[in-house]
């Protein structure tokens, strides 16, 4: 009815008539406009503060008048007395609509606010938590229509919130019993939804209170864990961190922790008991670090790659080992965290990403879910480089994921002077073309090291480091295509020495300092070029299969990936050819998809979905997977023509191999 006062919400431009004398808060449902309320419209919560604005807005064709609202009633006036209001703002449950009007909902009172996650691509998530709290006021147990508690509880919760629980835990109905007498009927119960229709109370505080609800995103890979600690109503992240993941001790990568089940009776059993109290462990220590109770945190996503999840939830790996990699289970998995072992709070829940397939896995899944290939026009390549590389092309046409045994070289981990990203490795570094000498740069310190004021003890070359001097080795002529380092005598450069039958090139002699020689050694070399191949040799088989021979987007993804220099991956030839700018990073976006599916239900619905569409490819299978390996061990390729990467940097064309295997004593110069 045209008569009946016209309200418009702020931002959301939703608008529509109203009768004379609804709530600002119904106001708000009727038109679906996002207004955020705890205490169910009893002026407790302030939830609900909108901002009115009166005046002319021609904008919308309508004059508000100072009585287009209620007047500020009893119940505003005691919450502003104790709590304090901003000033103009009004409770929607409690302000009436008399006349037009324009009203704000500032961002803290929208239930979907959206948070903003400063990663290297930004990126913005929804809140919709499956965790929320509601307060409602039981009825009184009456003796002459004689109902339990809970049955109260529902009823009110179905008559003051429209909701349907389900079923109760035992621990819930004891606190549920306690908390009505001693909140006299009122209570505060946090609901966890994980599915639609699917509503467990999670937690029951007598009378209104606002208990704080947190939850922890978990990144677990083979070699680390990461963990985010997050506030479930704000989606700002308290605490993060991260620990070695322990079942390194029975295997450095996946294949070696199956084989350790498979020898050792127990084993499994042994390595699913390490890494739950690494988990749990690590909880205590971000919650601490936040100053908060880990009974206070609800709720738990795991993103993993299928070897750490079955281990995770104590099934047995050994499938996973060997064709056709059967997996016990790939769907989404909605769990009591207490099933795990986990001290968290007593009802948490835990959400498990679904996996792709038997070696592609939840981590691989989010890695789609926070990159989201099949929503780009250009086919883009997102490689998560880790122990265990996620491989994933796509784009609006089709998404294909596959996984690759990269090892752990790329972490600095078999390499001769390696050593973990910490203060003192070497993280970048540039070779002179002209003398072959090398300056570069280490972490804790912003100087390079031919600056005279640097004096920074250097101690070894984390995984980036390691990717830059092989690629610079190769750029400045002390490293041929087939990865053999050349002599002095080759090079022109005394940083070649001999090492038995093969050549070291030094970096950085600290032994006059008592500090270490850092060379890069031909082991080295080879040991990168066996985890780059395997790396590249993944790519190109989803290449073959999406039927074409170049990408026109790279993300570089994974804690790790964010650190690689795009030029220096490609001259090593980890990643295809394709234009430098069009290389990005992605930071970790595993964690990041772990963080996306905490704070938003839709997101795991869509992941649930976005996995039967995606083509997994297995590279252990495929037979042309040998014959990429092969050609990708050349640096950059032996087959693919760089014909970009060619243009932009020097890739001299040598042969450091004499013929008598020694690493090679003459130049030779090859038609290229
Ligand atoms: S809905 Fe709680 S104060 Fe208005």
């Amino acid at each position: 009815m045209d008569k009946d006062p016209l309200v418009i919400f702020t931002p959301s431009g939703k608008r529509g008539h109203v009768a004379p004398g609804t709530t600002v808060l119904q106001a708000a449902r009727q038109l679906g406009v996002d207004l955020d309320s705890v205490c169910g419209g009893r002026g407790i919560c302030s939830k609900c503060q909108v901002q009115p604005s009166f005046g002319e807005h021609a904008k919308h064709g309508i004059h508000a008048g100072e009585d287009a609202l209620s007047e500020v009633n009893a119940v505003e006036e005691r919450y502003d007395r104790v709590r304090g209001l901003k000033p103009g703002r009004r409770l929607g449950c409690q302000a009436c609509i008399q006349g037009d009007i324009v009203l704000d909902v500032p961002p803290e009172s929208q239930v979907h606010k959206q948070v903003v996650r400063k990663a290297a691509t930004t990126r913005v998530i929804e809140m919709d938590p499956a965790t929320r709290a509601v307060y409602v006021e039981v009825d009184e147990a009456d003796m002459h229509a004689p109902t339990g508690d809970w049955e109260r509880t529902k009823a009110a919760l179905k008559a003051q919130w429209d909701i349907e629980a389900g079923t109760l835990p035992l621990n819930m109905l004891t606190a549920l019993q306690a908390a009505l007498i001693t909140g006299k009927y009122k209570v505060t119960l946090a609901l966890n939804e994980a599915r639609e229709g699917a509503v467990s109370v999670v937690g029951v505080w007598p009378g209104y209170v606002e208990p704080a609800l947190y939850g922890l995103a978990v990144d677990l890979g083979s070699t680390t864990i990461a963990a985010h600690l997050t506030d479930l109503k704000t989606g700002a992240v308290l605490a993060s961190g991260g620990v070695m993941n322990p079942q390194i001790r029975f295997g450095e990568d996946l294949m070696s922790r199956v084989s350790y089940a498979m020898m050792n009776p127990g084993g499994a059993a042994e390595m699913t008991t390490s890494v739950r109290s690494a988990l749990d462990d690590l909880a205590g220590t971000l919650a601490e670090e936040a100053g908060i109770a880990r009974d206070q945190i609800f709720e738990m996503v795991v993103v993993m790659n299928p070897v750490m999840h079955h281990l995770l939830l104590g099934l047995d790996p050994i499938p996973l080992g060997q064709a056709p990699f059967a997996l016990a289970t790939n769907s989404a998995l909605d769990l009591p965290a207490r099933d795990l072992g986990l001290t968290l709070a007593p009802e948490a829940q835990l959400y498990i990403l679904p996996l792709i397939a038997g070696h592609v896995g939840a981590d691989a899944a989010a890695v789609a879910l926070s990159e989201a290939p099949q929503k780009q026009d250009a086919l883009t390549l997102i490689v998560d480089v880790g122990t265990n590389a996620e491989i994933i092309l796509g784009n609006k046409t089709r998404v294909l994921a596959c996984s690759s045994p990269t090892g752990p070289a790329f972490e600095g981990a078999q390499i001769s002077s390696g050593q973990r990203a910490a203060a003192g490795a070497i993280e970048r570094i540039e070779i002179d073309p002209a003398t072959k000498d090398p300056r570069f740069r280490v972490i804790g310190s912003d100087l390079w090291s031919d600056d005279p004021a640097f004096d920074t003890e250097v101690t070894g070359i984390c995984g980036s480091g390691i990717i830059e001097a092989v690629a610079e080795m190769r750029m400045a002529g002390v490293l041929d295509a087939q990865g053999l380092i050349g002599s002095a005598e080759a090079t022109g450069t005394p940083r070649c020495r001999p090492t038995g039958r093969t050549h070291e090139y030094l970096i950085h002699d600290g032994s006059a300092k008592g500090g270490p020689v850092i060379t890069v050694t031909q082991g080295d070399i080879r040991a990168i070029q066996l985890a780059k191949s395997a790396l590249y040799a993944g790519a190109r088989l989803l290449m073959d299969e999406f039927g074409t021979d170049r990408v026109e987007r790279v993300v570089l993804a994974g804690a790790f990936g964010a650190h690689i220099s795009p030029k220096h991956a490609m001259v090593l030839g980890m990643i295809p050819d394709c234009p430098l700018d069009h290389v990005t990073s992605a930071g970790n976006a595993a964690g990041t998809g772990a963080q996306i599916a905490l704070l938003n239900r839709a997101a795991r619905r869509e992941i649930e979905e976005l996995v039967h569409h995606i083509t997994k490819v297995e590279t252990a299978i495929e037979p042309k997977f040998q014959e990429h390996f092969v050609n990708a061990n050349a640096i950059p390729h032996a087959t693919d023509p760089f014909t970009g990467l060619r243009a932009l940097v020097p890739l001299p064309d040598l042969n450091f191999n004499a013929g008598d295997g020694d690493g090679g004593g003459r130049r030779r110069r090859r038609r290229g």
